[in-house]
């Protein structure tokens, strides 16, 4: 081999190493496209330059060099080829789909109790109700004495109430904001007084330890038990349907008298019975009745001058009736779906 020819032999080895070198280390389909270009472009390409000299070898040299270039060339191609196609195959892998719809953004949903409480709150605010609120952590002279309760009352007894300590607990209804209320204002009162009840109850399909309610409050000179049937019946066509149903039962709580249970016909069943009125055709929504005498007392409110209504009912089975749930548990499982359903109710 001639020494032109030996050294053209030694320019494509080297060639041929730098070029593996650079795919190698090549990240991009676009730098191995250069690449071949450079080393194997018809018109500029390095290894082609090289086989385009030969015409001036000699015919051994030719042979020689010819059939180091063709080898060079026939490497670099096949080592191309496999780096690109190893990137593509990466890019594919990592790239995003732009024909998948789009992930849903997340939307909270307010609680269906809590689109409740703000309802009946806001109809008996167009009766001229203002809302109020008291604290969960009570004592016993607000939650029970102040309301009339005989000592030794079983409502007092340690199997219903969460006492906190001796004389406080948690509060087992919202009817000691009344008490507070009738303490803190002069009459007339009309209030709307939402919150958290805690009883000793045993988690079932209709009970809860836990568990809103909302209290109402009407003070003022000559306040009568007619006054307490139209504000209850306004609300209930108000909030269920203009033909609802709704019945007064006589009952008892030691705050008022006289006392009644209110219900309304079943929403769910619409008074034929189901298992979520018990096959009765009525849920009960509230207590109510007059103010108690002794309670007015108890606040230092003058019992001959003003007379007084309450009511105290259930948001938590009033958003059962409305939604058509049948376990108040589905109330506390913060799921959600469920939730999200009812941001249209509102
Ligand atoms: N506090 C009663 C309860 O939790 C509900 C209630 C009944 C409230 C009659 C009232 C009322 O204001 O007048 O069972």
């Amino acid at each position: 081999m001639s020494g032109a020819s030996a050294d053209l032999v030694a320019a494509l080895a080297a060639l041929r190493a730098e070029a593996e070198a650079l795919i190698g280390a090549a990240t991009e389909r676009d730098v191995l496209q250069r690449l071949r270009t450079d080393y194997l472009g018809r018109k500029a390409g390095r290894v082609t330059a090289i086989l385009r000299d030969l015409t001036s070898l000699d015919i051994e040299a030719r042979k020689a060099v010819g059939q180091a270039a063709n080898e060079a060339k026939a490497a670099i191609e096949a080592l191309l080829e496999t780096a690109d196609a190893a990137l593509a195959a990466r890019a594919h892998a990592s790239s995003a789909d732009l024909t998948m719809p789009a992930r849903q953004a997340f939307r909270g949903a307010l609680h269906p109790v809590t689109l409740v409480v703000d309802e009946i709150c806001d109809i008996f605010r167009d009766l001229g109700f203002t809302r109020v609120t008291g604290p969960e952590a009570e004592t016993e002279q607000y939650n029970f004495t102040k309301l009339n309760f005989p000592p030794g009352h079983p409502a007092l007894d340690l199997h219903d109430t969460m006492y906190l300590g001796p004389g406080t607990l948690l509060r087992t209804h919202t009817s000691p904001v009344q008490v507070r209320t009738l303490e803190a204002y002069p009459p007339p009162i009309r209030v709307t007084i939402p919150g958290l009840c805690y009883r000793r109850d045993a988690w079932d399909a209709s009970h809860a330890p836990v568990f809103s309610q909302i209290e109402g409050l009407v003070v003022d000179e000559g306040v009568s038990f007619v006054d307490l049937k139209a504000a209850i019946g306004y609300f209930a066509r108000r909030f269920f349907a203009p033909g609802v149903k709704v019945r007064f039962r006589p009952s008892f709580f030691p705050f008022t008298e006289p006392s009644a249970e209110v219900d309304v016909e079943c929403q769910i069943c619409h008074g034929a019975g189901c298992p979520v009125c018990k096959g009765t055709g009525w849920s009960e929504i509230m207590g109510a009745g007059m103010v108690d005498p002794a309670v007015f007392e108890a606040c230092g409110v003058d019992a001959e001058r003003f007379t007084g209504y309450a009511f105290g009912m259930g948001p938590g089975r009033i958003a059962m009736q409305r939604y058509g749930l049948s376990d108040i548990r589905m109330l506390y499982d913060a799921d959600v779906r469920l939730h999200a359903q009812f941001v249209e109710a509102r």
